[in-house]
């Protein structure tokens, strides 16, 4: 059965609002020291005695972090064949991971299976087909956000673990800068693609409260904001544009609500250091065991 596509997601500015961020914030570089942590160790258990190992990437974006996981694992188990499933909204987004794999020579024995639409509608189109394939390692990395309902999304990607498969998802932490901020001012932030915002805190009591077992890992990051507190600095403007997920920052919020959510970043969000604001972005990497 043909599953309707709801809608697709970042569309529009999102994508190069994204970039810019990726490029200041350091984001896959906390990521990586992260997962190079942790993922060995979790591989070498995940694959043990496997004929083959399937992985799932679910909002991947433009694929960087997919490409270092899924060398790792292949570095780990070069004889055992590997299958990659994607499920991305952003057709800009797949289209630069294509692009990505395309010249990265180790992954073109690694097929890929590009699912281009919402996970919801994943959910749907897997459950109408019957046919389930599983999954050894599934990744939802800063994604959990744009998900409808986070309950249902994590119960169903869960189940398609095989045994000892693991779901890791990557989000911002409890009390981290995002998670103050956010939280602080979710009527005039939680209007758009993001309706509720969730950290650490929320997946956990989640994973809890449906009696999941999971490991926690800390990925701390900050990144310097000194430009944002600029009203004519264009790197300040896009940055807030993305950590408030409006395509305009200054036109899209009354210059009271701005100068409150300024002061919440300077004084509550960050820590100063040499005249320069450093944004609280520690994130945590939560593994859930199959
Ligand atoms: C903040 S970006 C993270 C991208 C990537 N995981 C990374 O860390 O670089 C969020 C990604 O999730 C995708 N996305 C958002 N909502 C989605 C949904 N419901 N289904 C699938 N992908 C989604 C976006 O298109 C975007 O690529």
């Amino acid at each position: 059965m043909a599953v309707e596509p709801t809608s697709v997601c970042y569309e529009g500015n999102i994508v190069p609002n994204f970039q810019f961020y990726l490029e200041h914030s350091e984001e896959h570089k906390a990521m990586l020291q992260c997962v190079q942590n942790v993922l060995p160790g979790e591989f070498t258990r995940i694959g043990a005695s496997k004929s083959s190992l399937d992985v799932l990437g679910v909002g991947s974006g433009g694929g960087e972090m997919d490409v270092h996981m899924l060398s790792l694992l292949q570095s780990m188990f070069p004889a055992v064949p590997i299958t990659a499933d994607i499920v991305e909204g952003s057709s800009k987004l797949s289209d630069n991971f294509k692009a990505l794999v395309a010249k990265t020579a180790n992954l073109q024995t690694i097929p890929f299976d590009w699912h281009v639409m919402h996970s919801g509608d994943y959910e749907k189109q897997v459950k109408a087909k019957g046919d389930i394939k599983k999954f050894d390692f599934i990744h939802m990395i800063q994604m959990i956000y744009y998900v409808d309902n986070l309950g249902e999304t994590i119960k169903f990607y869960q189940s398609l673990l095989k045994k000892n498969g693991r779901l890791m998802v990557i989000v911002e932490a409890a009390n981290s800068g995002w998670d103050l901020l956010w939280k602080s001012f979710t009527n005039e932030l939680c209007t758009h693609e993001i309706k509720e915002y969730r950290s650490s805190a929320e997946v956990i009591a989640c994973l809890k409260k449906q009696g999941l077992k999971y490991d926690e890992h800390p990925a701390p990051n900050s990144f310097d904001i000194t430009e944002c507190f600029n009203p004519s600095s264009e790197t300040g403007q896009r940055l807030l544009n993305f950590m408030t997920a409006q395509d305009h920052f200054h036109e899209s919020f009354t210059p009271e609500i701005r100068a409150s959510m300024l002061d919440l970043l300077r004084n509550k969000c960050s820590t100063e250091k040499d005249g320069k604001v450093f944004f609280n972005s520690d994130m945590k990497c939560i593994l859930v065991h199959g």
